[in-house]
């Protein structure tokens, strides 16, 4: 089985957040079930100066307005097609923003030049390699199934839409359908018109012959109104094609025995010296409750705002927290003035700093991770393996991966975790209030540990789901 990974970003070469982990991931997950993937990633600077042994395998002079070129090689051990077209990709700033933060004004043709050059390499193959699966990511694969169809491809190639996150929804003016490639019939509220403007997501929904998202949870909310966000009925309408596949995390990557950024340690008891360490980094004062870590962008999606208000109930208790992350420029400011009330209490670094993250998350005790919505989650399954307990909302993929902690679950030591209702600052006080009793208890606190450090967070039975995904898709058997 061969598949087509058409990524808009990919760790460790280029990230804004856990849609790179997943493609970066997938790959080598992959190739244990037998699938070779390749991805399809811009020709960004980033991703051009990983770039090794480039050979060219295809051109084109007028790709959405500048001259392409397809180059295969392979990048941080990744068999990789770059898309070198840099009238769209070669800029310094990020991949979907220019360096003063708004969004580069071109992003539609950006992603569907993208898409048209995945769609040719199924149809036509490249350098006789011909794909039998084309694997999308979010609005900015939705395209791909189009063109495929458009191109011919898709009768003998199969297509797959994975949605990482409903919110970024692709949208551009009605009047762009010509120049972007698109058929006029496919304007309709069971294609790609939304809302009246055409959305590269819906596009992707309607077009691919399955769609999957990253967590079963996350599957079943996506299909109300209150989840959707307008897409809930197109994706009823996709019955059995649509289903939800759980994210696992890079195991070699995020380990605790071997993790060159941490203070290593193999159980619960070892752990202390990763949070001696974290503590001596962050000049904790000496205290009596738990340490609790954030590491994540600060948007209205993780509900950070609501942690702020709850700050004062973990303080009383006698907890600390240190948060790493950046975004919402009203969120920075909380949070570093809550920072400057609590000096040696509360600790709070801006930026983006991938290192730091893994001292973090290896040191602390607990991880709030107190989303609003959240298709998956990356950063509670760290915190799983690294034996820091997560306290979570009840949405998404949260509830997929934490056990949490019960009448039931304690007394059968099964408990890896707490969660709390999502949305709901009260809620998350009671959450946290619940953190500093059990860490009061060190029997009962050491057997979550153990058991959130045996739960298994990696790859394999979501590759085999993927690889059971991908054979249903193809066309030919
Ligand atoms: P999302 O993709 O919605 O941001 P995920 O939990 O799936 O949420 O993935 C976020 C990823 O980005 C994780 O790998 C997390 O460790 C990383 N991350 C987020 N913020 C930072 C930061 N400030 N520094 C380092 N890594 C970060
Ligand atoms: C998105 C989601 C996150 C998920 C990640 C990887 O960015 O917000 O929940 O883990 O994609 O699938």
């Amino acid at each position: 089985m061969k598949v087509l990974s058409v990524a808009s970003e990919c760790a460790p070469l280029i990230k804004t957040g856990g849609l790179a982990d997943v493609a970066g991931a997938l790959p080598g997950a992959l190739a244990r079930q037998g699938v070779e993937m390749r991805t399809l990633l811009p020709g960004y600077p980033a991703v051009h100066d990983a770039l090794e042994g480039g050979t060219q395998v295809m051109t084109d002079s007028n790709l959405f307005g500048g001259p392409a070129q397809v180059l295969h090689g392979t990048a941080a051990g990744l068999d990789v097609y770059v898309l070198d077209a840099a009238h769209l990709f070669y800029r310094e700033g990020g991949p979907y923003a220019a360096p003063d933060g708004f969004d580069w004004w071109d992003n539609a043709d950006r992603f569907a030049a993208l898409d048209w050059v995945a769609a040719q390499l199924c149809t036509y193959g490249a350098a006789g390699w011909k794909p039998d699966v084309l694997q999308a990511h979010d609005w900015q694969g939705g395209f791909a199934a189009v063109y495929l169809q458009r191109l011919g491809g898709a009768q003998s190639v199969g297509s797959v839409l994975t949605i990482h996150n409903i919110a970024f929804t692709g949208s551009v003016g009605a009047d762009r359908l010509g120049w972007l490639r698109l058929p006029a019939e496919g304007y309709n509220p069971g294609g790609f018109e939304f809302f009246g403007r055409i959305s590269a997501l819906k596009a992707g929904i309607a077009y691919s012959d399955k769609v999957n998202t990253v967590s079963p949870t996350y599957g079943q909310e996506l299909m109300t109104p209150e989840f959707g966000m307008g897409f809930d009925g197109a994706l009823r309408a996709r019955g059995a094609d649509f289903s939800g596949i759980l994210n696992g995390i890079d195991t070699d990557v995020w380990d605790p025995a071997t993790d060159p950024a941490i203070e290593t340690f193999k159980s619960p008891r070892t752990k202390t010296r990763a949070r001696a360490a974290l503590v001596a980094e962050f000049g904790l004062l000496p205290d009596q409750g738990p340490i609790c870590v954030v590491v994540s962008r600060l948007t209205e999606q993780k509900g950070l705002d609501l942690l702020l208000d709850a700050l004062p109930e973990l303080l009383d208790r006698g907890g600390q927290l240190v948060l790493l992350g950046s975004g919402d420029p009203a969120l920075e400011q909380g949070y570093l003035a809550a920072a400057a009330a609590n000096p040696g209490r509360v600790a709070v670094r801006i930026g983006y700093d991938e290192p730091m993250s893994h001292r973090i998350i290896a040191g602390g005790d607990a991880i709030l991770v107190p989303s609003r919505f959240e298709p998956c989650g990356l950063t509670q399954l760290y915190g799983l393996r690294y034996g820091t307990i997560p306290v979570v909302a009840t949405t998404g993929g949260l509830v997929d991966t934490v056990i949490p902690l019960t009448v039931a679950t304690r007394l059968a030591g099964a408990a890896t975790g707490i969660q709390f209702r999502s949305g709901n600052s009260d809620a998350l006080r009671g959450a946290i209030a619940q953190l500093c009793t059990v860490y009061s208890e060190p029997e009962v606190w050491t057997r979550m540990q153990q058991a959130a450090m045996k739960h298994p967070v990696g790859w394999d039975v979501s590759a085999a789901a993927y690889a059971a995904l991908y054979a249903e898709a193809a066309k030919t058997p």
